[in-house]
């Protein structure tokens, strides 16, 4: 029997109760599978903070690195809003995310059927959406020096090498070759030199990639785009910020943010997954927000770090069955629909995971 190491970060805010449900519906499904996952916990965040006094332990980072794969829930809570800004929680995310070199983060944007009308779009805008959002994870602004803080001025610093562009641009053609083979790049080059090299490096790449038919978007154009017509959309490339936030404003094409699930991958088995929303904190707690963001990154981890699949498919499968009959967390309600607790949706699919996983396995 396989076994794997997964290191569980639940984090702060509503990390603990969504990452408990994407637990519970690979657990459900280990027998079926015939693996054994092993999961270790630790601190990160907030809950770093409060237990070792930094936002990212070391013994946390050690385990990171000593797992098949991380599995993290979410970081942040307003308790920390005053704290100085190397110590805020966030950057226990964006320092894992370093350390362990997770430079190209998949985003996947779907629409479900069942969720048509959830969208604040047009059904017909939205029907049939199937986009992978490669945002840059590790350069950029959120790392780029020099940055300060001063009295009265401040400054970030945007800056990428060529090899880090080629990298990430290696894995979004990549991507596209094994999906629609079209790839659009976003960048801001007609002002930014980072964008400049961005482009010119992606257009090197991209001889390598003859198959893919290759586009560039300045990042204005592709935030209206993406509302105005999300289906000529199939990968997007862009770096770390642009990406942040054209994965937020993307996530709305399935109706939530709590929709959005994410891997962040480095070089050879280094790998994270988690929502791409954060802690709400405000919702802590309160069995009340929805875990589907956090159950599909279970669901990409089994595929990307575990080559189960057919597992993450059962697991997909199981989401849109649970959709189709008509349960729903609040944020994906609609008059009518059946609005259940964060723990009950987790239990309706793993639920049907273990029958998608019966019924595909079953002798004929
Ligand atoms: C995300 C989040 C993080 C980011 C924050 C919490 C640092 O917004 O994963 O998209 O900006 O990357
Ligand atoms: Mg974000």
């Amino acid at each position: 029997m396989t076994e794997y190491k997964i290191a569980v970060l639940p984090g702060d805010g509503i990390g603990p109760e969504i990452v408990e449900q994407g637990i519970k519906v690979i657990k459900a499904l280990e027998v079926h599978l015939n693996v054994r996952f092993e999961l270790q916990y630790a601190h990160i965040g907030g809950a770093g903070l409060e237990n070792s006094g930094v936002p990212l332990p070391d013994e946390t980072l050690q385990l990171a690195m000593a797992s098949d794969a991380v599995y993290l829930g979410a970081v942040g809570d307003y308790k920390w809003d005053n704290i100085e800004p190397e110590r805020r929680p966030e950057q226990g995310l964006l320092q894992i995310r370093k350390a362990m070199e997770l430079f190209a983060n998949l985003r996947p944007v779907k629409a479900y059927r069942p969720l048509l009308h959830a969208s604040t779009l047009k059904p017909e805008i939205v029907d049939g959406i199937d986009i992978m959002v490669v945002r840059e994870l590790t350069g950029g602004l959120y790392f780029g020096k020099p940055r300060a803080r001063e009295a009265d001025r401040a400054y970030d610093t945007m800056l990428y090498t060529r090899p880090e562009i080629e990298r990430i641009a290696h894995v979004a053609f990549q991507l596209a070759q094994k999906r629609s083979k079209k790839l659009c790049s976003v960048d801001k080059a007609n002002v930014l030199s980072s964008s400049q090299l961005w482009r010119d490096t992606v257009e090197d790449v991209a001889k390598q990639y003859t198959d893919v038919e290759l586009s560039h978007m300045y990042v204005d154009n592709a935030s209206m785009q993406l509302i105005r017509n999300p289906k000529q959309f199939d990968v997007m490339l862009t770096e770390n910020t642009f990406g942040d936030i054209l994965s937020d404003e993307a996530s709305m094409l399935t109706g939530s943010l709590g929709m959005l699930a994410s891997a962040s991958l480095g070089e050879g088995k280094r790998a994270l997954y988690e929502p791409s929303h954060g802690s709400a904190p405000k919702y802590a707690g309160q069995d009340k927000v929805n875990p589907i963001a956090t159950i599909m990154s279970a669901a990409m981890m089994l595929d990307y770090s575990f080559n189960l699949p057919q597992a993450a498919r059962w697991i997909d499968e199981a989401v849109l069955d649970t959709l189709n009959d008509g349960f729903r967390t609040y944020d994906i309600a609609e008059p009518g629909s059946q609005i259940i607790g964060t723990s009950q949706m987790g239990d309706e699919i793993a639920k049907r995971a273990v029958q998608r996983c019966q019924t595909a396995t079953q002798p004929v």
